[in-house]
């Protein structure tokens, strides 16, 4: 059973690009939406008016961004968006899915970019007046599979996607290590696995906590 700080869900969904959390996070909402669940579906970066503005700089801005001026601003973001959507919608007791959080943040900043990793924990942590996903899903991918996906729905990259393969490798890395700190917040999934399998997976997970 998961202790929760608030009447909501907050339901995080993470992993490499290409690893399927969109597909999966709609997915859930229309099954939770069935049931008359209220969801707010969500993103970061982005998800408000500010945040929609420091996406476009951390992910199109040509010329070089300092890694700790990247951090800053996916701190900030996520500051605006937990204020502004998050935290509101989990007090009207709402369940809340979002494409990624501050576990992101650890993986590619903290360890990709070579930032420290708790140091990156913390600035997220103060950001988000200490807020913790209540379930976070992991999908967990082979940093070549999860290319070859991009491959065939992007025309260009965003400054991340454009990292070397190393940079992925580690952020991959980085993101099974927290799920090992973290057992009974994280759900690890293979996400290689078929569509709908890894659905019924999420929905069983979802159901138990939602009780
Ligand atoms: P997005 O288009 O949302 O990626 P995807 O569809 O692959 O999830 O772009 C988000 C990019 O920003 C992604 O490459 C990961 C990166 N990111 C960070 O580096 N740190 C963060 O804290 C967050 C939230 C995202």
């Amino acid at each position: 059973m998961i202790e929760r700080q608030h009447p909501g869900l907050f339901l995080t969904f993470e992993g490499g690009d290409g690893s399927g959390k969109s597909t999966q996070a709609a997915l859930l909402e229309a099954w939770l939406r069935k049931q008359g669940r209220t969801v707010v579906r969500t993103r970061e970066p982005g998800g408000t008016e500010v945040g929609e503005a420091i996406r476009e700089i951390v992910l199109h801005h040509r010329g070089h961004i300092a890694p700790r001026a990247e951090a800053l601003l996916y701190a900030a973001d996520r500051a605006q968006h937990v204020a502004a959507v998050v935290r509101p919608a989990l007090d009207r007791g709402e369940i809340v899915l979002q494409d990624r959080y501050l576990d992101s943040s650890v993986a590619y900043q903290g360890v990709g970019r070579g930032l420290e990793a708790d140091e990156i924990r913390r600035l997220s942590l103060w950001a988000a007046e200490g807020l913790l996903p209540d379930l976070t899903v992991l999908l967990d991918l082979e940093v070549g599979i999860g290319r070859s996906r991009l491959d065939g729905s992007r025309t260009r990259y965003d400054r991340l996607e454009s990292e070397a393969a190393e940079f992925h490798a580690r952020v991959r890395d980085a993101y099974l290590a927290l799920a090992a700190a973290e057992p009974e917040r994280f759900m690890v999934l293979d996400a290689s696995l078929p569509v709908d399998e890894l659905a019924a997976l999420i929905r069983s997970r979802v159901s138990a906590a939602l009780k």
